[in-house]
């Protein structure tokens, strides 16, 4: 028997969270953010059940050129752009889309003599990640347009803080500064992403860009997943390994970091960081075993972890863990860990296997 853990891909989760998306911005459409490998779900799999999507959004080329052989005709668009005339020429090959943030860009875009790409032209607003300056703007837009440098042009910007309702001053601040900086062009725009798709209509332009609601995760801590009506596309699930009856003083791990307090049976799960299990998760992180909720004890180490057995006493060896995803929601697991759903699911490591329902 292979070693017990591995990760379930739900193709129907993540068809149903797009038509959730539909549902907030019926207008709008939607570029299905792709990129580390779907949020670790696995690319060509993810772009299958998202295939009526009208776009993908993503930044590894090679990714882009697999959707392509694999025979995806949807516009792609690559989020950090080119970064060499070399891949330029690729670009046109596979007829990419590009997002343009950098003057230098343009430059290479002149001198290299590939205009027939569709450009999405970022703006910095004030994330100040990737984009043109407001400043900049203007120059570079009349340069695409003179020297017949684009197919099309699309005016984008990211939101930084778009989950959190503490900071809508922020977000409409930026929001102020791309509509006056966009004033009097006619370009279509492309603004929000999954949190700006739940909290502000305002967003919904031309393209949307939803990454993490796609795979069933809340992009905002303002209301879980169940809430927004998303389902968990990425169950991670493993079997307890091994059962240890502990007595009083007994500690369990590296660094004897928990202590039994009275007897107790503790399990052994096959998941350890470097499964992508959090290993910063503390004691009395959740997990599921026999579809029971239970805590985790003591330090993760890289290939297991201990859980609490007490008042679970069907539990045994063999017996089924779910460290995420359908019954534990990949936010609840993230939040005790203290990092971001995002993370959990892309640091899933390449030796667990994805498995789609048969
Ligand atoms: C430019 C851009 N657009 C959209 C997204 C999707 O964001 P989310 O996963 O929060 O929906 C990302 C993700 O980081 C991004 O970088």
């Amino acid at each position: 028997m292979p070693r017990p853990i591995q990760a379930f891909i739900d193709p129907s989760a993540l068809t149903h969270n797009l038509s959730v998306v539909r549902q907030h911005a019926p207008k709008a459409h939607i570029m299905a953010v792709v990129k580390a490998d779907a949020y670790g779900h696995g690319l060509l799999q993810a772009a299958h059940a998202l295939k009526s999507a009208d776009g993908f959004a993503l930044l590894e080329l090679n990714a882009a050129i697999a959707l392509r052989d694999a025979g995806f005709k949807h516009p792609i668009l690559l989020l950090e752009g080119f970064f060499s005339m070399e891949e330029l020429a690729i670009f046109e090959q596979y007829q990419l889309s590009s997002v343009i943030h950098h003057p230098e860009q343009i430059a290479m875009l002149t001198t290299s003599g590939h205009r027939r790409l569709d450009l999405f032209v970022k703006i910095n607003t004030g994330m100040n990640r990737l984009g043109l300056t407001p400043e900049q703007l203007p120059f570079i837009i009349d340069k695409l347009i003179t020297l017949q440098c684009a197919k099309s042009i699309t005016l984008m910007t990211h939101f930084a803080c778009a989950d959190d309702s503490k900071e809508k001053e922020s977000v409409l601040r930026q929001l102020h500064c791309f509509k006056t900086v966009t004033h009097g062009h006619s370009f279509p725009h492309s603004l929000a992403n999954s949190a700006a798709i739940i909290h502000y209509p305002e967003t919904h332009t031309d393209w949307i860009r939803p990454g993490i609601m796609l795979y069933g995760a809340s992009p905002t801590p303002d209301k879980t997943a169940a809430e927004l009506n998303l389902k968990p596309a990425m169950t991670l699930s493993s079997k307890v390994i091994s059962i240890q009856q502990l007595k009083a003083g007994d500690r369990v791990g590296y660094g004897g970091l928990f202590t039994a307090d009275c007897a107790m049976r503790i399990g052994i799960v096959a998941c350890g960081y470097a499964d992508g299990y959090p290993r910063h998760a503390p004691t009395n992180t959740p997990v599921l075993i026999n579809d029971r909720r239970t805590r985790t004890l003591g330090r993760v180490s890289m290939d297991m972890l201990a859980v609490d057995l007490t008042g679970i006493d069907d539990a045994g060896l063999n017996s089924p863990a779910i460290l995420w995803g359908n019954g534990l929601s990949v936010d609840e697991v993230a939040q005790y860990a203290g990092t971001a759903n995002y993370e959990l699911l892309c640091a899933l490591a390449p030796r667990v296997e994805k498995r789609l329902p048969q």
